[in-house]
């Protein structure tokens, strides 16, 4: 992962915890509306992708046990990981393209009402995302993947040159002469691995973009329904299809791109297919970005602008997310795909402890108010959820007292320790297990292996029934907590 260049050291401070009667009345600890149900308390886990599922997309035993471990810790809401909405291979990502997903969806929901007794609201994040393809090996870029044309033949002066020669000649070529003689695209190709754009118009898949999604979209939603979920999060976040629609560099002219107006044109048809398809009964929310952090990228203004469209529009929730884009991503290894976490804005998603002077806690917390302030001043009272290095009672109290959010999300503070929200309301909060913000569980994320944290996965191993990763060397879920009541 990428990291500030100051390379300064913070150390997560929690403050003074409070008793249980101060929990109790903290705006923190208070119930918020969100359209039409009630959350018991304003905290929020966000989506986490765990690579618990199978390679097919559905849930297992360890994907229950996952969500089961954080319901009962009693969140206000977790939100399911990022979820596949086409009935495509996606790996071991979750997916609801098809009704054959909602036996396991179904599950996972009676698991969480079951873990949490009924105190915890669960809501699914829905995903698209365009085709990344791995860095290639460059001999066989040159020889098969690279389509040679025109251009190429000019640049080499190579007008009649059997095509197998010109292939020899550009895999012969040093980088600086590549660089004139490749688009910046196959150059990309070549140094990053293929990506598909929202601009690549051309593409006939890229281009009914617009003509597809709503449905796709609002299937999934409905099977979230009949799953029992309480709501969908429509993820317009990070590096994936809809956060490229809305991103200051699409440049589509086909109505989708361009202008604000234009750039929110899909994400609100999106969201009327679903709201039309599930009705007002049912939470349906958005995760966005509240600043995209690339050059050219989208800026807490523009945030700011489609906060306060999409809570015109009738979204029950937004949660506010930064970065996480392809634009900055660091070079794979050739046979691995770009990720995009490893750049700058892939370090404001997900902020580790080595950072800079503004420190990897609370960096969402100013543009998040400006958004909820845009909010407000359309007239809506739409909650707002902020996420990023929250992980003290006072900091997370502070916010909400300052109104500069109406919900806190806790991502891998909670994974450090899933009953937070449990000993923090009951008093106990000198037991939680503080999040380092070290990224180790960032970086089993970026080999798609099991999530988990450092903190407690080799604890206890040989505890009877836990379950363990394939080698045996790490728990899946953290050990329990039982209160001590003397
Ligand atoms: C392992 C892992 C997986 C994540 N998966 C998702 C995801 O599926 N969808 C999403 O919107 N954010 C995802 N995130 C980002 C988190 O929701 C959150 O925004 C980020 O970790 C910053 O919050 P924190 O400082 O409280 O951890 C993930 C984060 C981690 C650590
Ligand atoms: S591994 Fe644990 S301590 Fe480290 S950042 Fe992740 S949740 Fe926090």
């Amino acid at each position: 992962m990428w990291r500030p260049p100051e390379r300064i050291r913070w150390e997560p401070d929690p403050g003074i915890w409070p008793s249980a009667d101060e929990a109790a009345s903290a705006r923190l600890f208070q119930p918020v509306n969100i359209g039409p149900i009630e959350l018991e308390s304003s905290t929020w886990v966000p989506a986490m992708v765990p690579w618990r599922a199978t390679g097919d997309g559905e849930v297992t035993d360890n994907v229950l046990d996952w969500y089961g471990r954080f319901a009962r810790g009693r969140p206000g809401a977790i939100v399911v990981e990022a979820t596949g909405i086409r009935d495509i291979p996606s790996g071991p990502l979750l997916r609801i393209g098809d009704d054959r997903f909602i036996p396991g969806l179904t599950d996972l929901v009676e698991t969480v009402r079951r873990e949490s007794d009924g105190h915890t609201r669960l809501f699914i994040q829905l995903i698209d995302f365009l085709a990344v393809r791995r860095r290639p090996d460059p001999a066989k870029y040159f020889e098969r993947f690279l389509e040679i044309n025109q251009q190429h033949r000019d640049a080499l002066g190579a007008a009649d040159w059997p095509e197998e020669t010109i292939r020899a000649r550009l895999a012969e070529l040093p980088e600086d002469e590549l660089a004139d003689t490749l688009t910046s695209r196959e150059l990309e190709a070549l140094h990053q691995g293929y990506r598909e754009r929202v601009t690549d118009t051309g593409l006939p898949q890229i281009a009914e973009l617009p003509a597809v999604l709503p449905d796709l979209f609002a299937d999934a939603a409905l099977r979230a329904r009949e799953a029992g979920f309480d709501g969908v999060e429509l993820h317009y976040a990070h590096a994936y299809t809809m956060a490229s629609f809305l991103s200051a560099l699409n440049s589509r002219v086909d109505g989708y791109g361009g202008s604000r107006e234009n750039r929110a044109r899909l994400p609100l048809e999106v969201y009327a297919a679903v709201r039309a398809a599930v009705g007002a009964d049912f939470v349906v929310g958005t995760r966005f970005l509240a600043e995209d952090c690339i050059d050219g990228g989208n800026t807490v203004e523009d945030a700011a602008h489609f906060g306060a469209e999409f809570a015109r529009a009738g979204f029950n929730v937004l949660s506010l997310s930064r970065g996480g884009k392809f634009e900055d991503a660091k070079r794979p290894a050739v046979g691995q795909a770009a990720y995009p976490y490893t750049g700058p804005s892939g370090y404001e998603c997900m902020p580790q402890f080595i950072s800079d002077a503004r420190g990897p806690f609370g960096r969402n917390v100013a543009p998040v108010a400006a958004i909820r302030a845009a909010v407000r001043e359309a007239g809506c009272d739409t909650p707002v959820v902020l996420t990023g290095g929250i992980h003290g009672f006072r900091q997370a109290e502070d916010i909400l007292q300052a109104d500069q959010a109406d919900i806190i999300g806790f991502a891998r503070q909670s994974l450090a320790d899933p009953d937070w929200f449990r000993k923090v309301r009951s008093g106990h909060g000198d037991a939680v297990r503080v999040c380092e913000y070290t990224n180790y569980c960032e970086a089993l994320d970026q080999k798609h292996v099991p999530v988990t944290c450092q903190l407690w996965d080799r604890k206890n191993l040989d505890e009877p029934g836990i379950a363990k990763t394939e080698d045996g060397k790490r728990r899946m879920t953290a050990p329990e907590w039982e209160p001590d009541e003397s």
